[in-house]
This record gives structure tokens, C-alpha cells and sequence, in this order.
């Protein structure tokens, strides 16, 4: 096992990266403070894999243990279910030194953090993120939060875990497409910050694709270094922490404009990289050989690059300007100054739809 440090004065903890890491839960959870009493909160389809060995490891440890059952999918992030959360704390009498754990990808980590950030004010939690993009993202940094039928993530709170364990083994289980659209992310820490990790990828991406446990544990280690340090310079996303949105923003676009429906967050992510660095070149900002790269990159990883045909582009751009990332009928964009760099620009929607590429 590794260990890596999000560094963030009282509020540190450590992000532990290995196998069988979901059968030291009680362990690991007794080193990092929490209480006698642990609520699991998880969903039917994580539960049926692996809610059994993390209640066995935490009784081992002498917790007291309630699981929570939340319905899954996106459609189950909301007040509803977070109500339901608190229903089953009071019933079962949870205290401030109570505990949470969050087993299961974003969904059930953003709902469980959230409810962890609000029940008596604040209890702690542990993420234990059983998707590649929960282990590599969202369940380093913080950010906690439920839908609200108008928008995805509009209630929410910064409230860090008391630790993440990343059990690489559960990878094992996910469906394909799923493994894919986390890859995206991992993708993009490449881009941003580190051209290793994008080279590492080109070479081996194969071998990744294998669940080969040490690549996985190499690119997983690198991604959650990239994030814990971007997270450590800016917690609560007032400037530099918007360098993770790259590709988000045609992402997020593309996702709206969809109704959710059509893509995974990773799938309109990779459409949105492969299109920022596309606009990134158009600016003068990246060479064309590192766009043939990312363009390459994606494809090999099975993930699309090009705005579907059906797609009406100013609309798109018309969804990019209601996104809380513009201003003053400029909209901001993280672009690509060559791999492993980046730079931040606020375009015209003139200007990037004369850049988006097919
Ligand atoms: P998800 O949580 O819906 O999980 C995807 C599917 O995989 C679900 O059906 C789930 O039950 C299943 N699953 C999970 N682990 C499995 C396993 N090991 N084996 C088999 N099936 C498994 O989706 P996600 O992509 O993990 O997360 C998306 C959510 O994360 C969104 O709500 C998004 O807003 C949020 N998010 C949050 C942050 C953040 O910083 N907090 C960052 C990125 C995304
Ligand atoms: N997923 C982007 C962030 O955590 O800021």
C-alpha cells in the first residue's frame, strides 16, 4: 500500500492507494479517528460486490455498523435521497463522532460527503470510490454536493474526507465503458500537468486497459498528486483549482445539451479536450503536433474527440455561457500551451466556434 497527503493544515488526511484495501476499511478507519459508529452509505449494485467485506472488515475493528442504501444513478444525487440519509442517522441515534463511509463511484461519494458536511453540523467521512473516475477525482478535494432539478452539483459544500482508500482491485468489476470515461480524466491530468503521465499512457495504454495492477496504481498515484496539490493551492476554486475544468466546459456543454443522456461525464469530457486543444492550437497557444497526440491519445483510449454532427454548435456555445465559468459575454477556457501545460483564456462564443474543430 501507498499512502499520498492532501496537505490542508487541520484539515490533512491521507489518501491510501493499493489491493484488498476495501478488507482493511475497519483498520484504516480506526487510524484515521472515526468513532464506534460507522453508517456505509452505498447503492444496490456496490453493495451486492462489496458491502459484505467492508461491514465483516469493520466489525473485525470493533465498529458499530449501519448501512444506508441509496437507489443508483445520477437521478438519486438529490434532497430526497440526502433526507432519507438523515432519516436512518437520527434513527440510529448517530453522534458528532459518528462516522460515514462512502462506498461507491461519484454519485454516492458528492451525496454521502454532503451529508457528512450537513448531519449535526459536520461529522466525519471516509471515501472508499470504487470507479476509476471517483478514485482519480472525485473523491479527492472536497467537493460534496447534490443536483437540484434546474442543475447538476447547485447545493453543495467543500468538506474534506478523513481519508480516501483506493482499492484498485474493485476496477475488476466496473463495466468497460465506465473504466473509460474515469480514463478521461486521467487523460487530462497528462494534458494539464504532466507530460510523463501522458507519455506513460501513449506507451503502455494497452497494458493500463488490462487492469495491469501496478500501471493502474502508477496512474492513479500521479492523477491524485495532481489533484491533492492543485487542491492544496486552492481549496475552495477561487482561481487556480478551475485548471482541473480542461475540457469541461464543451463538456458540461455537450452533457446539458444532451439531457444527460447520451454521454458519460468522461465520454463529453474527452470530446471537450480533444476541442480545447484544438482552440488552444487556433490561439497560437499549442503546436500541432501535441493536438495529434491528445486527438490520438483519446481515440486509442476508445473515448470520441468530435462534436456529433447533430449537435447545433451556437447552442452549445449558448450552454457554455450560462456555465459559472463566464463573464462580461466571455466565456473562460483552460487551454493547452503543449502537454503537460496550460493556460487560461476568456474567448468570444465568435471565437470558439470558429475553432472547433470536427
Ligand atoms: P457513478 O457513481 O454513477 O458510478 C457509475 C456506475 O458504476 C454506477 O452504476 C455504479 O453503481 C457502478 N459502479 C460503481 N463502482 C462499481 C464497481 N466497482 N463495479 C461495478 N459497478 C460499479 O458515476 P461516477 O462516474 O463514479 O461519478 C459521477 C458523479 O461524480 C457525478 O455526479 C459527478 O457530478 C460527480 N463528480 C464529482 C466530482 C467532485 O469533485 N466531487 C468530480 C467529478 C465528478
Ligand atoms: N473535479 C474538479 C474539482 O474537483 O475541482
Amino acid at each position: 500500500m501507498r499512502t499520498l497527503k492532501v496537505s490542508l493544515g487541520d484539515r490533512s488526511y491521507p489518501i491510501y492507494l493499493g489491493e484488498g484495501l476495501v478488507s482493511r476499511a475497519g483498520e484504516l478507519l480506526r487510524k484515521a479517528g472515526c468513532g464506534e459508529q460507522v453508517g456505509v452509505v452505498t447503492n444496490p449494485t456496490v453493495a451486492g460486490l462489496y458491502l459484505n467485506p467492508v461491514q465483516e472488515a469493520l466489525a473485525r475493528s470493533g465498529f458499530r455498523v449501519t448501512s444506508i442504501l441509496v437507489a443508483d444513478g445520477e437521478g438519486h444525487k438529490s434532497l430526497k435521497s440526502l433526507s432519507a440519509i438523515y432519516d436512518q442517522l437520527v434513527k440510529a441515534r448517530f453522534e458528532r463522532s459518528s462516522c460515514l463511509l462512502a462506498l461507491g463511484g461519484g454519485v454516492i461519494g458528492d451525496l454521502a460527503g454532503f451529508a457528512a458536511a450537513t448531519f449535526l453540523r459536520g461529522i466525519p467521512y471516509v471515501q472508499v470510490p470504487t470507479t476509476l473516475l471517483a478514485q482519480v477525482d472525485s473523491s479527492v478535494g472536497g467537493k460534496t454536493g447534490v443536483n437540484h432539478r434546474e442543475g447538476k452539483n447547485l447545493i453543495g459544500a467543500f468538506y474534506q474526507p478523513k481519508a480516501v482508500l483506493i482499492d484498485v482491485e474493485v476496477l475488476r468489476t466496473l463495466p468497460r465503458r465506465e473504466l473509460l470515461a474515469g480514463l478521461a480524466e486521467v487523460i487530462k491530468y497528462g494534458i494539464i500537468e504532466d507530460a510523463a503521465l501522458f507519455a506513460l499512457l501513449e506507451e503502455k495504454l494497452e497494458k493500463l486497459l488490462a487492469l495491469d495492477r501496478g500501471l493502474l496504481e502508477e496512474a492513479i498515484a500521479a492523477s491524485c498528486s495532481i489533484k491533492a496539490r492543485v487542491v492544496e493551492k486552492d481549496e475552495r476554486e477561487e482561481d487556480y483549482r478551475s485548471v482541473l475544468n480542461f475540457g469541461h466546459t464543451i463538456g458540461h456543454a455537450l452533457e446539458a445539451l444532451t439531457a444527460y443522456e447520451k454521454f458519460l461525464h468522461g465520454e463529453a469530457v474527452a470530446i471537450g479536450m480533444a476541442q480545447a486543444a484544438a482552440i488552444s492550437v487556433g490561439q497560437g497557444l499549442c503546436d500541432a503536433e501535441s493536438l495529434g497526440r491528445i486527438h490520438r491519445l483519446i481515440k486509442k483510449a476508445g473515448l470520441p474527440t468530435a462534436i456529433p454532427s447533430n449537435i447545433n454548435t451556437p447552442e452549445l456555445v449558448k450552454k457554455m455561457e450560462v456555465d459559472k465559468k463566464a463573464a462580461g459575454g466571455k466565456i473562460k477556457f483552460v487551454l493547452c500551451a503543449g502537454i503537460g501545460k496550460t493556460q487560461f483564456c476568456w474567448l468570444s462564443p465568435q471565437e470558439i466556434m470558429a475553432r472547433l474543430a470536427a
